[in-house]
């Protein structure tokens, strides 16, 4: 029996003004130590794409690939709870092909929950899959999925008829049985009238402080890829510059003939 956090401990949270901290993790190693760390939940997200995979977006990535990924971060996690990024794909085309995905990545990868993003217009795909028990988290705002039709990864809801649909989309996707809502790339004082409105809780990226919760991409906040830095994100360590080094001195050594010293050959 695993002692994971269940989405009933997630939405305890909220009730109780307890901050839900998120982050994301594609492996074994940094899904164990932020368990280890604490944290509540671990997003499995298709920003693997581009953090990983070196993708320029999200689009490319497969189910298979979600799977393995969540296989291994489901591997290394004891406590958080674990959420699956249904990619592009698994779920626009119609509802029999995203509940078959939805419920892959529970049973194939072990995942508790799944995201997928949009609002008024994929209520009718979450309702599908929490009639299926499986756990939904919404995606609104700057949804990466939709890069394309965005020009760009662009903050959503400044103008007042966007920041409306949001609104509306918010109330759909709590309507249709998510039990969380990500809200990425918005105005703040949005993101807090949403979340005001909502008895689910938010998580927000790039949607200020008075969301119930904070997500983030590992890769980011420890500087592992300097592709590009949101203003949303702030780096807690620098750990490119460790890695440098470190590959910069075994090569030195290997070359100078310094390693393998006595120490590390058998006799
Ligand atoms: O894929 C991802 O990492 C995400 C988060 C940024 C919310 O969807």
């Amino acid at each position: 029996m695993s002692d994971n956090k269940t989405i009933l401990d997630i939405q305890r949270m909220k009730a109780q003004g307890d901050k839900i901290t998120v982050l994301t993790a594609y492996d074994y190693p940094f899904a164990r130590l932020m368990d280890l760390a604490g944290i509540d939940m671990i997003l499995v997200g298709d920003s693997v794409g581009s953090v990983v995979a070196g993708y320029d977006n999200t689009l490319p990535v497969t189910m298979d690939e979600m799977i393995y990924h969540t296989r291994a971060v489901v591997r290394g996690s004891a406590s958080a709870l674990i959420i699956a990024d249904m990619p592009f794909l698994s779920y626009q085309v119609d509802l029999v092909e995203a509940r078959r995905n939805a419920g892959r990545l529970v049973k194939e990868g072990g995942a508790q929950a799944v995201k997928l993003e949009g609002g008024e217009n994929v209520a009718a795909t979450i309702r599908a899959i929490v009639d299926m028990d499986i756990p939904v988290v919404g995606h609104i705002g700057l949804t990466p999925q939709s890069i394309h039709r965005m020009g760009g990864y662009r903050v959503q809801g400044k103008e007042d008829e966007q920041a409306r649909q949001l609104l509306a989309d918010a109330r759909a996707v709590q309507q249709a049985g998510a039990f969380a809502l990500v809200l990425e790339g918005i105005p703040a004082p949005l993101a807090q009238r949403i979340t005001a409105e909502l008895h689910i809780p938010t998580i927000g990226i790039g949607a200020g402080v008075h969301c119930d919760g904070q997500v983030l991409v590992i890769h980011d906040i420890l500087g592992l890829c300097e592709k590009y830095s949101p203003k949303f994100v702030k780096r807690y360590a620098d750990v490119s510059e460790t890695i440098s080094r470190g590959i910069a001195d075994y090569i030195r050594e290997v070359k100078d003939g310094v390693f393998p010293g006595e120490e590390h050959s058998f006799k």
